[in-house]
């Protein structure tokens, strides 16, 4: 088991409960679909992943080890390991960089890291970026342009690139499609499941549509007002012993 979170609970300090006890394991390689409604506790949970949030109650470990430790050394190597796509790009991307400077960032932050699509050696730092953009279906004479000048799916491809750059083992993405129009949100699913397939990497997915998850994800985990209520394999989507509220999500989405 690579990711293994077992009786996860956060209560901020408001009072509001948005995690009740959840536990669920990702294998290497798998992507992991967390699905569920606004304000169920996705983003929480993926924030808790990344060491964005703290928590007091439950146990994450990645690999065998305590995730997002508090050590500022141990967050470092941390990071090195883990990446995340965010719904809205503009937070990733600065507005004043050219892309190709954004993109390079977690490389820049990380000089021991060689990735190893980059084949040939003595390449400059543009095409270093170049490279990345191809990997993500972008022409490469894009890196000099300014996010400004993208429109949403080229900078979610970039916010992709980026993330993917040191090659880290896990991605969380938290709701990366869900501010693009319905035909660019199939093209960056496809370029993730593309992604996922040639590379080692786990995918924590996160989002409020099940049908984006079912279809990049072998593994669904739905939340509820902060409680795991239903957990499967895709393959047992359907099954009769689905949760009711599962049932009224793929009901919703008209997928069955
Ligand atoms: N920083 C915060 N302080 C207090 N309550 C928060 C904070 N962030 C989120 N919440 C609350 O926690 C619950 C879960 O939110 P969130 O994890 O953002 O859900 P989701 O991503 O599924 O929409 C919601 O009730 C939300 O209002
Ligand atoms: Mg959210």
């Amino acid at each position: 088991m690579s990711l293994v979170v077992e009786g996860l609970s956060k209560r901020y300090s408001k009072g509001v409960q948005a995690l009740n006890s959840v536990s669920f394991c990702v294998n290497e390689g798998e992507c992991i679909g967390i699905v569920g409604e606004s304000g169920s506790g996705k983003s929480t949970l993926g924030r808790i992943l990344l060491g964005l949030e703290t928590y007091k109650e439950g146990r994450i470990t990645y690999h065998g080890k305590p995730i997002a430790p508090r050590k500022r050394s141990d967050l470092r190597q941390f990071r090195k390991r883990v990446q995340m796509v965010f719904q809205d790009s503009t937070s990733t991307l600065n507005p004043k960089l050219p892309i190709w400077k954004s993109i390079l960032e977690p490389l820049d932050n990380f000089k021991e890291i060689t990735p190893s699509f980059i084949k040939v050696e003595g390449l400059s730092r543009k095409e270093i970026a170049q490279e990345l953009l191809e990997i993500v279906g972008l022409e490469k004479d894009m890196v000099d342009r300014y996010p400004g000048e993208l429109s949403g799916g080229q900078k979610q491809r970039v916010s992709i690139a980026r993330a993917i750059s040191i090659e880290p083992s896990l991605l969380v993405c938290d709701e990366p499609t869900a501010s693009l129009d319905v035909t660019v949100q199939v093209q960056i699913l496809r370029l993730l499941k593309q992604l996922q397939q040639h590379t080692n990497m786990t995918i924590l997915f996160i989002s409020h549509d099940i049908r984006a998850v079912s279809f990049l994800c072998e593994k669904v985990m739905v939340l509820k007002d902060g409680f795991m209520v239903d957990q499967f394999e895709l393959s047992q989507l359907y099954d009769d012993k689905r949760h009711h509220y599962t049932k009224a999500l793929i009901q919703a989405a008209r997928i069955d």
